[in-house]
């Protein structure tokens, strides 16, 4: 049989990651956060005072990169994705962290991904393409709730929706890779859906294309 490559792309805070956890365990798929891999060149680049708006010095950072540095929850926070999304739109950035995701997605059992570009340019023949969407305001009321939940004071619900409209503008808005959906991508919005309804969702459009090309 096929390997498994499932793509699940979308905007910041759109709930990918958990829901590409949750796909990932009910295939028994290995996962990979692409998000992380611009976040951990980010922050390589601040430690080793290299110009992130320099695209060949950000590029050697990102050649340079090992899987070791991924290991680091820090990663995760806002001022890690401000600067992910900076030097994300480096073409020669993007290139160098081609392969490694690529030789991710290869295993023979396939392979969950999710970013930005999974769907269009890293694995444009993935067997099922979703691509996950819902409003900026509900994104950021869903960050805002989150941050409070993890005991942040200072989250202030105005501040963080016009941060999600901003780094949606910098990510569709680059030359490179843009955010977009494949053309062949399944349109999931989470709108009104909750983590629960959009996993369930989500494991159907697996589930029908799996149907569909068994059938044939
Ligand atoms: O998904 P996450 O918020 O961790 O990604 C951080 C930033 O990294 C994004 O805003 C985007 O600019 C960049 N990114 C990308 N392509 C990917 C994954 C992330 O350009 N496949």
């Amino acid at each position: 049989t096929r390997p498994l490559t499932i793509a699940i792309d979308g905007p910041a805070a759109a709930g990918k990651g958990t829901l590409a956890k949750r796909v990932a365990a009910r295939y028994r798929l290995p996962y990979l956060d692409t998000g992380l891999l611009y976040r951990a060149v980010g922050r390589q680049i601040l430690a080793g005072g290299v110009d992130p708006d320099d695209p060949q010095a950000a590029a050697r950072v990102a050649r340079g990169l090992d899987v070791a540095d991924l290991d680091d929850p820090t990663l995760r926070g806002h001022e890690a994705g401000e600067l992910a999304s900076r030097i994300a739109v480096h073409a020669p950035v993007r290139e160098a962290l081609v392969a490694f995701q690529r030789g991710f997605a290869a295993r023979p059992e396939g392979a969950v991904l999710d970013g930005r570009d999974i769907g269009t340019v890293i694995c444009p023949h993935a067997r099922v393409k979703i691509f996950v969407t819902a409003s900026a305001e509900v994104r950021a009321r869903r960050r805002t709730d989150e941050l409070v939940a993890h005991g942040r004071r200072d989250v202030e619900y105005g501040r963080i929706l016009a941060e999600v409209k901003a780094r949606d503008e910098r990510d569709s808005g680059r030359d490179v890779a843009p955010l977009k959906p494949a053309d062949d991508a399944h349109l999931l919005d989470t709108s009104q859906l909750d983590i629960d309804a959009a996993f369930r969702a989500a494991c159907d459009v697996v589930d029908r294309v799996l149907a569909a090309q068994d059938g044939h």
